[in-house]
């Protein structure tokens, strides 16, 4: 079995040693790494502080003790946006960042959210694959809204109906 598969089996057991916990202040170093390694134009530290401050929802995805991965999400009124996703690139493609969103779909529901709003460059293949295997459905376009080398970046805005997505 590749360890691809692997990974992808042991999520369905409770001995995955994958956990979320409430992302703090003291974990931003390690995040800070991960969204330097991961993004051209990464958040700055500030930002984060300041969504941790505004108490938006956001969750650091552990596995075997370690910080793989984390989110930043605003919900309210219904709806849940996702501000940041990511994980470690030694961990991606291994269906972390798959089990990281059902995990979140819980939480926003738990939250009261019917659906899921994010953005997402067209350049991102796999998180657009992810997003569309997930049951996101494109809703909308934003022109010039990153940053990119060459001048901006459109986004492609995904949504989901969280109702018959979680169980
Ligand atoms: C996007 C991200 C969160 C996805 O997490 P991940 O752990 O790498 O994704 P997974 O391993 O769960 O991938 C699951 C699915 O993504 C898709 N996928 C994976 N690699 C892909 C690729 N190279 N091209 C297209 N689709 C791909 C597939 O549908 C895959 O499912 P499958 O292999 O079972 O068919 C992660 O890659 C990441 O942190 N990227 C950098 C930051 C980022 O872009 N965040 C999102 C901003 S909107």
């Amino acid at each position: 079995m590749r360890l691809f598969d692997k990974v992808k089996t042991a999520f369905s057991s409770k001995q995955s040693g994958l956990q979320l916990k409430p992302l703090k202040n003291t974990d931003l170093p390690e995040v800070l790494i991960i969204e330097g390694r991961v993004y051209d134009f990464p958040w700055s530290e500030q930002i984060f502080k300041d969504c941790l401050a505004m108490n938006y929802s956001s969750w650091g995805l552990m596995h075997e003790g370690e910080l793989i991965g984390y989110a930043i999400l605003s919900i309210a009124v219904g709806e849940a946006h996702v501000l940041n996703i990511c994980i470690n690139p030694n961990k991606q493609g291994l269906g972390f960042g798959g089990h990281f969103l059902q995990q979140l779909f819980k939480v926003a529901k738990g939250k009261k959210a019917e659906r899921m709003f994010l953005e997402v460059r067209p350049s991102n293949t796999r998180a657009v694959g992810l997003y569309e295997k997930l049951g996101f459905a494109q809703i909308g376009q934003r022109k010039n809204y990153y940053p990119a080398g060459d001048g901006r970046e459109d986004a492609l805005v995904y949504s989901i109906d969280l109702n018959p997505t979680v169980i």
